[in-house]
């Protein structure tokens, strides 16, 4: 990401700070120097055990599925100027993501555990479902990068919208209005959309993984500005560990950088492991389970590896498909509603121009290349083209 090299280093290439490119060696790392500022960054593959689809997986991802609503185009759904025309499509899905009914994963209880520990110094999340709170994590200890489901307000006049009347409404599938008669306004959960602005909170902690002596990143592709760019501020000699299914970010470019690439749940097994603190976890993430519904893999290992895979593989894409249906009346009525919407071609304009230096959201295709887009202005300390390493 941004100006990282993309090509990872050789395996045989030393470390400078780890003993070797392995997370028993991050772990020992942890209690060696007795690690205590843990940056974790995080994205929706944390949460996808738990039934939540992530958003660009190919097949179960959030907008590969969209695609069958005849969008205008998938990422339309947190397009802040679609919204304002048509904000059905965006409160379907918010009626099947809306928190409280999925349980926390390991991988969440995995970020308690190191809170717990006095090791964590901020969680940086792109994700919505609150499911790190749920797992123990403090509010003040995470920084919700995109917003999140736990407040929201009229898009016009800003006045806030009631908490319970907001959960009623979800649940019903309905449009909220705001409570303002005089105003009528759309009401949005304090979800960042693409063409807004990230909230202060981002601002305000963005220097963190500067001053961090381990970075944890999981679960996300890293391609939604400014937040990809977090992992390429953490200084050259500090820890980088990925657990992801695949290589992302450009991770994997420096000597201490240390990949996980395999499932977020059993890498972060794998890390307690090597830490002594698997018992813990286990037991950290058990208290999780109150009142939730089960979706979960099973952990019964009776049979083959290679079986439990594809067992695991099955449930979990039957669940993210179950999580996703959405009834043929529903799907009907919202195509009915885009079809009296914009137009396919009619892309909103509210994203900002490629060339356009901006701290909203953006993708990558929202930018014609890496190389025009600057993030001075999100990253003021910083400079873009040459990370400074700011002192301790
Ligand atoms: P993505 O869907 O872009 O990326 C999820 C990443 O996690 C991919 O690299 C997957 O391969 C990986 N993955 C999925 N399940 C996994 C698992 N169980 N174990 C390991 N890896 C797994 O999701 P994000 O990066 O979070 O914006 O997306 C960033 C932003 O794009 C979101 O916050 C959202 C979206 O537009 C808003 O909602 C405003």
């Amino acid at each position: 990401m941004g100006n990282e090299n993309s090509t990872p280093v050789d395996e045989a290439t030393p470390p400078t700070t780890l003993y070797g490119r392995n997370i028993e060696a991050v772990a020992q790392y942890i209690k060696e120097k007795d690690v205590k500022k843990i940056v974790v960054m995080t994205g929706a593959g944390i949460s996808t055990s738990a039934g939540i689809p992530d958003f660009r997986s190919p097949d179960t991802g959030l907008y590969a599925n969209l695609a069958r609503l005849n969008l205008p185009y998938a990422e339309a759904v947190f397009d802040i100027s679609y919204f304002r025309k048509n904000p059905l499509p965006f409160y379907t899905l918010a009626h099947e993501l809306y928190p409280g009914k999925y349980r926390p994963t390991v991988s969440h209880s995995f970020i308690s555990l190191l809170n717990k520990k006095g090791r964590l110094l901020k969680l940086f999340t792109q994700n919505i479902d609150c499911l790190e709170q749920e797992a123990g994590v403090p509010g003040d200890k995470i920084v919700y990068a995109h917003g999140s489901f736990a407040t929201q307000r009229c898009i016009d006049c800003q006045t806030e919208y009631p908490d319970d009347r907001m959960k009623d409404t979800v649940q019903k599938m309905e449009v909220p209005r705001c409570i303002r008669k005089t105003c009528n306004g759309l009401v949005k959960p304090d979800i960042v959309f693409f063409g807004e602005a990230l909230p202060e909170a981002f601002h305000r902690n963005r220097s963190l993984p500067a001053k961090a002596d381990l970075a944890i990143i999981m679960g996300t592709s890293l391609t939604v500005q400014p937040f990809a760019s977090l992992p390429s501020f953490v200084r050259e000699e500090t820890p980088r560990v990925l657990i992801n299914f695949e290589r992302v970010g450009g991770l994997g470019s420096r000597p201490d950088d240390v990949l996980l690439l395999q499932d977020c749940d059993e890498g972060v097994r794998k890390f307690a492991d090597a830490l002594g603190w698997r018992e813990e976890l286990e037991q950290e993430w058990a208290r999780t389970n109150a009142g939730k519904v089960e979706k979960k893999r099973p952990e019964a290992p009776t049979n083959s590896r290679q079986e439990e895979l594809d067992q695991e593989v099955e449930k979990l894409t039957k669940d993210i498909d179950t999580s996703l249906k959405l009834s043929g009346e529903t799907s009907d009525r919202i195509r009915a509603e885009i079809e009296k919407g914009t137009s396919p071609s009619s892309r909103p304009t509210s994203i900002p121009s490629s060339t356009e230096p901006s701290d909203v959201l953006t993708t990558p295709q929202t930018t014609t290349s890496a190389s025009s887009f600057t993030l001075n202005h999100v990253y003021p300390h910083l400079k873009e083209d040459k990370p400074e390493k700011p002192s301790l």
